[in-house]
């Protein structure tokens, strides 16, 4: 008989990491529990719990014994990746993580890559909601694209209360910009301090048009240009989301069914352009923090059998077969392909549509035409109050039709 495998988690006592062990057990897999805290280790008959600590190697050398991989979920991000991958790389084995925090990918990229090469294994930085399913379903919708002009990645979320480790590597995050924010455009990071943008996105029915933060720039803006030519990468979260995270009394997420999930439901809809041509895609499903555990077990999966030739450092959408990676959590996603164009331009509801939004509107500055066209009056904008549906009291929009069937990707 095959012997199981064991994978460990680093950081598998946070809300994250359990849902990841839950997963791992599912698919077969022998989870090892590695934190710095064994008290805080539920270790279940099967499975083993290693005390582990980001500050003590030799800790991690013994605590990776015997694994076949790592996936981190240990966040902030800036204090865990690099210590464990270091050990992974010590050990010889792939590492894969579930980090939201920008810089924190972009540090994985900028000192790892040559290092896991020349040691023939892979890292996957942001295996998880932000980061890795952007880049996947960006990746599938550029078909046989190589280069596009833009890619937008627009965040339909119902609500978002967040866990503990998500509100510490927020702040993290906002210490190491000096409080500024940050967008990817003209092909690179950059810092600024400019007025967030309010726009109004046509998600597809049921969830409809949203008002949402433009420039609400996630882990996709590390992701998806490590492989993809597209020098403008834009990212939008619905304005109710976005104030449930910043509320002061924000609330942890609340399990409603018996696999832990929260009530939150969520759209991912993305296009990219070329040429003025668009290709879109979006995906359904419940609950953020839930869904990163198909996402990172199944890339984990991937790495172990076999089904990616990547080495280095690689995103989602560069290690995988991002069609059929996506096929493979249909028990979890629901993707629906989306005609496009979207109607950016009707203007009765809107900032004025392309050019003329971008010269009378400071915000629209660093937009692209397109996301321009989707800019809200300042008297449209919704006075963001948890609670409340941004949006509901404006005219409907275009929603674009479904294509069903497209691509075989049901
Ligand atoms: N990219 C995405 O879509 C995505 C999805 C889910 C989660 N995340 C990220 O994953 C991280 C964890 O989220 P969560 O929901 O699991 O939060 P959580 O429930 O608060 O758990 C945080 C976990 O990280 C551990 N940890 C934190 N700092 C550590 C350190 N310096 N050394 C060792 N362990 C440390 C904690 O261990 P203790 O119990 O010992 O404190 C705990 O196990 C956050 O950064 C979050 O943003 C990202």
């Amino acid at each position: 008989m095959e012997e199981k495998q064991h994978v460990a988690v680093f950081g598998a006592s946070g809300h994250t990491g359990r849902f990841v062990v839950a997963e791992l057990r599912e698919r077969g897999y022998v989870p090892l529990l590695l934190g710095r805290d064994p008290a805080k280790l539920r270790a279940e008959p099967g499975s083993q719990a290693r005390r582990a600590s980001a500050d003590d190697p030799a800790s991690l050398d013994r605590a990776l014994d015997g694994a076949a991989a790592v996936i981190n979920c240990a966040g902030p991000f800036a204090a865990t990746a690099a210590p464990v991958i270091e050990a992974a790389l010590r050990a010889g084995i792939p590492y894969l993580d579930v980090a939201a925090e920008l810089e924190a990918n972009v540090d994985t990229f900028a000192h790892f890559a040559e290092r896991a090469r020349a040691a023939d294994t892979l890292v996957v930085p942001a295996m998880a909601f932000y980061g890795g399913l952007g880049d996947l379903l960006v990746t599938t919708a550029m078909g046989d694209w190589t280069a596009a002009d833009e890619a937008h990645i627009a965040y339909g979320l119902s609500s978002w209360h967040p866990t503990a480790g998500t509100l510490a590597s927020g702040v993290v995050s906002d210490r190491r910009r000096g409080g500024r924010r940050v967008r990817f455009t003209g092909g690179r990071l950059e810092y600024h301090d400019d007025a967030r943008p309010t726009l109004e996105w046509p998600f597809p029915a049921p969830l409809g048009p949203q008002n949402v933060l433009g420039e609400f720039t996630m882990a996709d803006a590390v992701t998806v240009p490590s492989h993809l030519a597209i020098p403008e990468v834009c990212t939008y979260m619905t304005v109710k989301a976005a104030a449930d995270l910043s509320a002061p009394n924000a609330q942890a997420p609340a399990a409603v069914d018996e696999r832990g999930r929260s009530a939150q439901t969520f759209v991912v809809d993305v296009l990219v352009r070329s040429g003025g041509v668009e290709r879109r895609i979006a995906a359904t499903g419940q609950d953020i923090y839930a869904i990163t555990a198909p996402l990172v077990v199944e890339a984990v999966d991937r790495v172990l059998t076999g089904r990616t030739s990547a080495t280095g450092v690689a995103s989602a959408g560069a290690a995988f077969d991002a069609p059929d990676f996506l096929r493979a959590l249909s028990a979890h996603l629901s993707l629906d392909f989306l005609d496009a164009p979207l109607d950016t331009h009707s203007g009765h509801r809107r900032g004025g549509g392309g050019d003329a939004a971008r010269s009378g509107d400071d915000e629209s500055a660093h937009l692209p035409p397109f996301a321009a066209g989707l800019l809200l009056r300042p008297d449209a904008r919704p006075t963001a109050r948890p609670g409340t549906r941004p949006g509901a009291a404006l005219p409907g929009g275009h929603v674009p039709r479904h294509r069903p069937g497209h691509a075989g990707l049901r």
